[in-house]
């Protein structure tokens, strides 16, 4: 697909579609009302006559619009005008590009990207209208032997913007770009299964990725985790035939001595819940729980394309939790990395275990924030569903940056508290902690307490992602998130936004 900017007179534009929206009810947008004067209120005529109300998602595709270059002119509605806002605009562009994939139309122009949306601007408009047209266009067809559709007829996305704003949105363009093929390289990871994404074939992309970008990629095997004391993160991968990976990977492009920002990815290729197994009932579903690692990666991705001036060290711990005769056994005792012992009460709490020693690990690298990205707990998806990603951090100025990424990029997440009540619900009897507390209460918090308990030496925030990095159910597949998130706290922290 190619995108670009337009700036100037739509209703010109040589093109197979012009996009232009309609608020509920029957109300012309700017831009298409300055379309339909060209066309002698033709457009006008279609509402009237009620084919087409303006309710949010709803499109008509209209032929032959007289003094129109454009062969067509798509109709999307916008909702009503008073609630107009960001949810609105982005469900009108995915309306949009969803009508328009698959039809005669080759390049469209999209005039939403006119529209006001209260407190954002033009470039965030067309950053978003890159996101949405790569997530709605995203196929999931790696692994299939005829592939859907081999060639989808739309090829090419023009967003109009006012003359002043094209040199702002043609940097947002390219931003959103960036973004959006992170988050493919992450959708695409998180669909693999886990016989052909194993802790190995991570390693491998990361230094694909190192390679392709330039950036240095570091694996350490089994015996280095060994000798370096990772005791939690290697009991967790004692029942697979498939090794254990730690990758290690470097985006240096900021100052030499600039602190880095330390991204970690909860990595399990696959969580059958090791002796403590899960019920069979969706386990497929468990091939995601590498999706942190995924986002990790789709963020370097993004970051290294646009050539963010930051330090940043992407860690990322892969494992493969499965049952079997060398496995861990609820009770066993293991030593971290930090020294601390852990009783390990349920082998299927084990994305806690490889994170602890990957944020001890972290330490090294005298990091300005460390970041986690885990599909933890079920709990989380029970609190937040989708819609949000649980943020939990020892430091609130941290917290309150990814707060507003989230915002901003609409890849949202909420804050839940981590105080020290909640501490007291990991007691070991024998150990100095445990991986599970006593009781289901707080599932979600009392997992970061036990992360929270590795983070002492670092500003540290942990993005519990087990509702929003993957959608069940019919249209089961990854979503790329919290990919932008990450990426826009970044590209502020660069002063990219
Ligand atoms: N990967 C799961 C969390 C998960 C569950 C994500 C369902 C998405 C959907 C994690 O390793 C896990 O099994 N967590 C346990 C923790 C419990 C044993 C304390 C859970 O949430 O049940
Ligand atoms: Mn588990
Ligand atoms: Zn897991």
């Amino acid at each position: 697909m190619e995108f670009s900017i337009k700036s100037g007179h739509p209703p010109k534009a040589s093109c197979d579609c012009i996009v232009v929206g309609v608020f509920d009810s029957r109300k012309l947008s700017t831009p298409a009302g300055e379309l339909d004067k060209l066309a002698g209120r033709y457009l006008d005529g279609i509402l009237r006559r009620g084919d087409m109300e303006g309710k949010s998602g709803s499109t008509l595709l209209v032929h032959g619009t007289p003094g129109v270059a454009a062969e067509r002119v798509l109709l999307v509605g916008l909702g009503k005008e008073a609630e107009f806002g960001e949810k609105a605009y982005r469900d009108a562009l995915a309306a949009a590009v969803r009508a328009l994939k698959d039809t005669g139309s080759k390049n469209i122009t999209i005039t939403l990207s006119e529209l006001p949306v209260a407190r954002r601007n033009a470039a965030w408009r067309v950053r978003q209208g890159a996101l949405v047209a790569h997530d709605v266009l995203f196929r999931s067809d790696q692994l299939k032997s005829k592939k859907d559709n081999a060639s989808p007829s739309l090829s090419a996305i023009a967003f109009s913007v006012a003359g002043k704003d094209a040199k702002s949105a043609s940097t947002a363009l390219m931003q959103g770009i960036a973004i959006a093929q992170g988050m493919n390289l992450t959708r695409e990871l998180g669909n693999l299964p886990a016989n052909i994404c194993t802790p190995t074939y991570l390693a491998q992309q990361a230094q694909k990725l190192a390679k392709a970008f330039k950036l240095k990629c570091e694996v350490l095997d089994r015996a280095r985790m060994e000798k370096l004391g990772m005791g939690s993160l290697l009991a967790v991968g004692r029942g697979s035939h498939q090794p254990p990976c730690f990758i290690v990977l470097r985006h240096l492009g900021g100052k030499a001595r600039a602190k880095p920002v330390v991204l970690v990815g909860k990595g399990i290729t696959f969580d059958t819940g090791g002796i403590s197994l899960k019920p069979g009932a969706e386990m497929d579903e468990m091939k995601y729980d590498m999706s942190g690692a995924a986002s990790v990666l789709g963020a370097f991705h993004a970051m290294a394309t646009m050539k963010l001036p930051l330090n940043v060290i992407g860690l990322i711990p892969a494992v493969e939790n499965m049952p079997g005769g060398a496995a861990t056994r609820p009770g066993d005792i293991v030593t971290s990395l930090s020294g601390q012992t852990v009783e390990i009460l349920n082998t299927d709490a084990e994305g806690r275990l490889i994170l602890c020693d990957a944020l001890t690990y972290a330490e090294r690298f005298e990091p300005d924030c460390v970041v986690d990205v885990a599909t933890l707990t079920g709990a989380c998806v029970i609190a937040l569903g989708a819609v949000a990603s649980g943020l939990m951090a020892n430091d609130d100025s941290l917290a309150a940056e990814l707060l507003e990424a989230g915002q901003t990029s609409g890849d949202r997440a909420w804050q839940l508290p981590l105080w020290d009540d909640y501490q007291e619900m990991l007691k070991s009897n024998f150990a100095d902690i445990p991986n599970i507390s006593g009781s289901r209460a707080a599932g979600t918090i009392t997992g970061a307490c036990f992360l929270a308990r590795f983070t002492k030496k670092y500003r540290w925030a942990h993005l519990d992602i087990a509702g929003t990095a993957w959608r069940s159910g019919a249209s089961k597949g990854s979503t790329g998130r919290p990919v932008p998130l990450l990426t826009h706290f970044l590209m502020k922290r660069a002063g990219k936004l």
